[in-house]
């Protein structure tokens, strides 16, 4: 089996290649290729990504290229983890739409539009190389804005999956209060990549008993305090949302926040530097604990657990991923892409029945895949219009006088990564 990472040379490879070595046994990897456009950086992660291998026993073979056309060769599958215009790009993402009172971030409200404009013709480009180099080739994205990189990859015809680290976190999180392993713990996972909520929290599968309620009365502060949201929120909702509703539910208080510390796209690139020096000492044959203070915990596991069902391998029957709707939230199109449950196996993932959403997550999931809708339009067609309409859409813009700033900013701050700007 033939694995290509696109973006190889990130910081967090070592994450991946942990997950490959560990869970050898439900992902048999021979060929592991790194294809990175930046040589030094892709040869430090390379030789750590190798002796992580030879420490754990893995037979692969870990190979690197800067040419696309070469890595994605023959591969059975190909994971998509890049950033265009990398860290700094993010920090600009995250510093201007405070200017106007806006949320900065890496994928909600506006930074997240200029990261999808950036990213959505590298990754569509990425995608036709590999359906030429192999057509039966599954693409698995994990690039971000993932629920829009997603719904351009369907819609251009691609074999392709969306995957985020979101909801195998809170399982694992949850499954390690409830003192049960987490392949017991089915998540009722509802929403649009990183607009999520938990509804049940089911033991045993997905017609298991629901925690969700013994879940908070139990550990409700704890759960609250990673989220940083009020307990009462989540008593008063009786979900969990993931944490990205933080920037909805407390969008003034986050803003306020953002603009008293560093963004979180300095600290990363400080984080990176560190890293980058560790993986260059021969000795080093882990990934550094460093590593944790990233977003992307498990993000391996979720990626060997869909690449094993995709290929035929065996991973678990249900996993959360990013796919069609295709009426599975009868109040949205069926070519919106939804982040849910689905049963993923060699011929893609067909997302499970849901139970009715109630209005309170509808409304903000229905007026969020409408931006989405236009994002998409704005990545694909350009056009300062487009981008304005987009954002005016976007429910924590929706004035026409931030949408008019946000837009100029945008532009401004990306000119070099929009063709038609
Ligand atoms: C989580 C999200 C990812 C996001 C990451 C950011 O893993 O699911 O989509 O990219 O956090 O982490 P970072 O360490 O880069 O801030
Ligand atoms: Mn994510």
């Amino acid at each position: 089996m033939k694995l290509a990472v696109v973006g190889g040379g990130s910081t967090y490879t070592p994450e991946l290649i942990d997950g490959f070595a560990r869970l050898r046994d439900t992902l048999p990897i021979t060929d592991l290729v790194l294809v990175d456009p930046a040589a030094e950086r892709l040869d430090l992660v390379a030789g750590l990504a190798r002796r992580i291998f030879a420490r754990q026993g893995h037979p692969g073979r870990i190979v690197t290229t800067g040419d696309l056309d070469t890595g994605v060769a023959d591969a059975d599958a190909v994971l998509l983890q890049l950033r265009v215009g990398g860290q700094a790009a993010r920090e600009r993402d995250e510093t201007w739409p405070l200017e106007c009172g806006c949320v900065g971030q890496e994928t909600t409200g506006a930074g997240g539009l200029a990261k999808a404009l950036r990213t959505v013709p590298v990754v569509l480009d990425i995608a036709e190389r590999v359906r030429r180099a192999n057509p039966e080739a599954w693409i698995i994205d994990f690039t971000n804005p993932v629920g829009i990189v997603t719904r351009a990859l369907l819609h251009a015809g691609h074999r392709a999956v969306g995957l985020c680290n979101v909801a195998i976190g809170l399982q694992r999180k949850f499954a390690h209060l409830l003192d049960v392993t987490p392949a017991e713990v089915h998540l009722d996972h509802v929403g649009l990549n990183h607009l999520t909520w938990e509804r049940a929290v089911r033991v045993g599968g997905p017609d298991g008993t629901d925690v969700l309620p013994r879940l908070l009365a139990e550990h409700g502060e704890a759960i609250a305090a990673d989220l940083r949201l009020p307990r009462p929120l989540l008593d008063r909702l009786g979900v969990v949302p993931s944490y990205y509703l933080r920037y909805y539910y407390a969008h003034d208080e986050v803003v306020r926040e953002l603009g008293t510390r560093p963004s979180r796209a300095a600290e990363v690139a400080a984080m990176e530097k560190q890293l980058l020096e560790m993986y260059g000492d021969p000795a080093l044959d882990e990934k550094p604990a460093l590593l944790a203070r990233r977003g992307g915990a498990y993000y391996s596991e979720a990626a060997v657990d869909l690449a094993a069902a995709l290929l035929g391998g065996g991973g678990s029957p249900y996993q959360v991923v990013n796919t069609y709707n295709n009426g599975t939230l009868p109040f949205l199109p069926a070519d919106a892409v939804i982040e849910t449950q689905a049963a993923v196996g060699a011929k893609g993932a067909v997302p499970l029945p849901v139970a009715p959403v109630d209005p309170l997550y509808a409304g903000l999931i229905a007026n969020v895949t409408a931006y989405e809708d236009l994002a998409l339009e704005a990545a694909l067609r350009g056009g300062r219009d487009r981008v304005f309409k987009a954002l005016l859409a976007h429910p924590l813009i929706g004035q026409y006088e931030y949408a008019e700033g946000l837009t100029d900013r945008l532009i401004a701050h990306n000119r070099e990564h929009l063709a038609w700007a």
